[in-house]
């Protein structure tokens, strides 16, 4: 198992272009099935989940290559409609590809995503809008069988919860069906709005991303593009929020600033001085950073909960308190322990933890618990005083490419072992 070696306490500035964003990179190629011809996805991180995607499109009989970041799909042969168990557990997030295999094969049988590090991960929002979109769903040990006897066709869904995963299924689903669906209370994430923008210069017929309200009228068939994925911003995020916790100066590249506002609002709380343009930001910190009073994540336009983890480790350092309450996830707070461990001074009670800013850290060896959370450790040991050690790596490189080159990149020292 690979480690990350940390000698914190360097002052980190340059030059990052952000990569591409993994959150839409996944339902984009889980999307490529339903097109004729050959998709070019082009700004594709080169990430273990990714690999994964890659790996299930295969499978399905697809041809699929990576060269760089460009992702290329020609689904002319897909053959199959399952997704072996083995994918399943290897990426949860693998449930996106149940509407789309829907929307090309009429069937799909997957093991149940379980649960993760977050905790529970539940589908019920997934599996009611599609039974409504005419899916019957037997499940049987752990195994879902799904077909559409007469075929899948339009519903109006109103999803109880803004999901991400939901929306992204019911889109995938919808786009080939039989007539009209219109989903309210949909998720209305940049990556959603992604993924409806490939969808678009492949035939689509969508209205309403990035609102509330969805429209989707089925089409015959979907073309092949070329694409370029958006940015990442919850990794842009991350090197921000590196800089907020060391000081420095940095530029970022390839951002879209307008899906970051509610993260660039807390950073100037923080006393971050941020210079955003059209698809750049320049930041760098102010004197102390200061705490914000509560941080509380939400569906976006929110906060982030992906953001959580990686602020957290940032306002350890603050001249105050700051109240973080995870809304989304159920075990989101994993990354405490070792953020304590390295010298902060933070108390969890249910889904809030305080976090109240200390003059040092410490280095320390510890364990990566999920992928935000590897993060979030990253950025305690960069503004932390001696070694940290950070093991299994691999949960970082589910979302970051190469982190190590990155930071190195920025005045870090920081290697992989
Ligand atoms: C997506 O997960 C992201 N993953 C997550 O990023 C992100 O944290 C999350 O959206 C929220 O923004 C990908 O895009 C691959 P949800 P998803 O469905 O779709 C509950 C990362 O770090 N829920 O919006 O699984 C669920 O339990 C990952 O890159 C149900 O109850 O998120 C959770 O509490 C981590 N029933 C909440 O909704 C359902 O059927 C949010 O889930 C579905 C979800």
């Amino acid at each position: 198992m690979q480690k990350l070696v940390i000698r914190g306490g360097r002052r980190l500035e340059g030059e990052i272009t952000v990569q591409g964003a993994k959150n839409s990179a996944l339902p984009i190629a889980a999307a490529t099935l339903l097109c004729d011809g050959v998709s070019r996805l082009e700004n594709c991180p080169r990430l273990s989940d990714v690999y994964a995607a890659c790996r299930i499109l295969t499978n399905l009989g697809c041809h699929c290559e990576m060269q760089g970041n460009v992702v290329t799909v020609d689904a002319s042969s897909m053959h199959a409609s399952e997704i072996p168990e083995q994918f399943m557990c290897e990426m949860r997030s693998s449930i996106i590809f149940l509407g789309a295999v829907l929307g090309r094969m009429g069937s799909c049988t997957l093991g149940y995503p379980g649960g993760c590090e977050l905790g529970p991960r539940p589908i019920n929002l997934h599996l009611q809008a599609l039974r409504r979109m005419g899916v019957k769903i037997r499940e049987e040990n752990g195994v879902l069988y799904c077909t559409t006897p007469n075929g899948l066709h339009g519903a109006k869904i109103h999803l109880r919860f803004p999901s991400v995963g939901a929306t992204e299924n019911i889109l995938l689903a919808a786009v080939t069906a039989s007539g009209e669906t219109t989903i309210t209370n949909a998720a209305r994430e940049p990556e959603i709005v992604d993924l409806v923008c490939y969808l678009r210069a492949c035939g689509a017929c969508i209205s309403g991303e990035g609102t509330g309200t969805i429209c989707i009228s089925g089409v015959k068939r979907l073309s092949g593009c070329t694409y370029r994925i958006m940015p990442d911003r919850i990794v842009a995020a991350t090197w921000l929020a590196a800089v907020a916790a060391t000081g420095g100066e940095i530029l970022l590249r390839q951002v879209r600033c307008a899906d970051m506002a509610s993260i660039l609002d807390v950073f100037e709380e923080m006393n971050c001085h941020v210079s955003a343009g059209e698809d750049s930001i320049r930041f760098h910190t102010g004197k102390n950073l200061h705490p914000v009073g509560l941080l509380k994540t939400m569906p976006y336009p929110g906060f982030p909960t992906d953001a959580q983890a990686i602020m957290m480790a940032a306002l350890c350092r603050a001249n105050g308190t700051t109240l973080v309450e995870e809304t989304i996830f159920e075990n989101r707070f994993r990354h405490v322990d070792a953020l304590v461990k390295m010298g902060a001074d933070i108390q969890v009670a249910g889904r809030v933890a305080a976090v109240h800013g200390v003059k040092n850290l410490h280095g320390a060896a510890v364990e990566a618990t999920d992928l935000r959370g590897g993060a979030a450790m990253m950025i305690a040991g960069l503004c932390a005083s001696g070694e940290t050690i950070i093991h299994d790596v691999y949960h970082i490189d589910r979302g970051y490419e190469t982190p190590e080159e990155v930071l190195r990149s920025i005045g870090a020292e920081i290697i992989r072992k």
